[in-house]
């Protein structure tokens, strides 16, 4: 099975963060969103996959996956000129899927468990296509799947009055009975191609759509506050892995995992699950965790950090108290003057010098 991977959009919900970026290269757990995806594409026995991108930083996606040698898949990539909705997305890789079913990925969501039966399951199967639904408290914000007797009997996107809460995750298994169903779309309300729309066209062109429920963890990372769930949740089964050097002074309680050359020094309190990556520095009296993740070259000086992201290359002082934040790389918060728990979301660059 072909795999196709939704890398691009604008990502307007999520800025700053992706002022300067694409959201599906936001890092949970010190890695890109999407390369778990790809993790779950390639478990599932999908290694030709294309990545659609567009938008803002769409050569950072090719400089991370390059060919997909490094990831143990093959990757090529089409350009969108416009975010034209999922279904548009789609339809540009016609040639490339030919005449296999086929696996579509939102790089944007995040699961846990492999799919790879599903997958086996729909290769044998004469369905047009398979779902996965999630069941949701927030059925307004997603596509959504009116079920009767155990088959699905309508699709609908964003529905003001959801007939249930059963969200149509961002994982398709589709077979190219889809690109006639999509050349024949009108655009939805909010101007987009809709797979939800495909997919009802679908049904109610009598063809199967098979489900399978998803029972613990599926993210659709559209906020702030999904990413910041999506790292804990990873965090969770972080093993404790420690490559950096530190002093007998530093104190680490539960898992945590530390790069090659990171330095922690003097009263540090580390309390897992927390990740740091390569070449960082960490001393004074800071405490970091539980739930947190640090990039690679951060200098940390004091503080406390909790539930929280920190992306490359960023400087945070003492005094500082961050809770819930997302601070993309190369920035800095020299020193805070209260002792108030913060919430921080820094674009790109930015400098706090309080
Ligand atoms: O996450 C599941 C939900 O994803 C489904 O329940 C909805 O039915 C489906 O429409 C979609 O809803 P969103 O509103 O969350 O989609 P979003 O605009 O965030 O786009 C999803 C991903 O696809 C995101 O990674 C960006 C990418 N994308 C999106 C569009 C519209 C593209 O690459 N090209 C596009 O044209």
């Amino acid at each position: 099975m072909k795999g196709i991977l939704l890398h691009g959009g604008h990502g307007t919900r999520l800025r700053p963060l992706t002022h300067t970026g694409p959201k599906q290269l936001l890092p949970i757990a010190n890695k890109p969103m999407s390369e778990y995806c790809i993790e779950s594409m390639k478990e599932a026995g999908v290694k030709d996959i294309v990545i659609i991108i567009g938008g803002i930083g769409s050569q950072k996606v090719k400089d991370y996956y390059g060919n997909g040698e490094k990831f143990g898949v093959n990757i090529s990539y089409i350009h969108q000129d416009f975010p034209r909705g999922i279904s548009h997305a789609i339809s540009l890789c016609e040639d490339f899927i030919g005449d296999e079913k086929f696996l579509v990925f939102l790089g944007d969501n995040i699961i846990q468990k492999s799919i790879s039966v599903f997958g086996m399951e729909f290769e044998k199967s004469n369905a047009a296509a398979s779902i996965l639904l999630c069941e949701v408290d927030n059925p307004n914000r997603f596509g959504i799947a009116d079920i009767k007797d155990g088959k699905i009997k309508k699709i609908v996107e964003k529905p003001k009055e959801p007939p249930t809460n059963l969200a149509v995750t961002g994982i398709y298994f589709l077979t190219p009975v889809i690109f006639d169903i999509i050349k024949r779309l009108k655009p939805s309300w909010r101007n987009e191609l809709e797979i939800t729309d495909a997919l009802d066209m679908l049904l109610n062109e009598n063809h199967i759509i098979t489900y399978n429920m998803i029972t613990d963890y599926w993210k659709d990372t559209g906020t702030p506050e999904d990413i910041i769930h999506a790292n804990k949740t990873i965090l969770e089964n972080l093993s404790a892995d420690f490559r950096g050097k530190m002093e007998s002074t530093v104190s680490l309680e539960g898992n945590v995992s530390v790069g090659n050359d990171t330095l922690i020094k003097n009263e540090v309190k580390i309390k897992g699950p927390v990740i740091i990556g390569k070449n960082c520095e960490i001393y004074g009296d800071a405490i970091i965790g539980p739930n947190t993740s640090i990039g690679n070259g951060c200098i940390i000086s004091g503080g406390k950090i909790k539930d929280s992201i920190i992306m490359d290359n960023c400087e945070i002082g003492k005094n500082v108290n961050i809770k819930n934040s997302i601070i993309s790389s190369n920035s800095s918060i020299k020193h805070n003057n209260t002792q108030d728990e913060q919430i921080f979301l820094l674009g790109e660059g930015t400098k706090i010098l309080f």
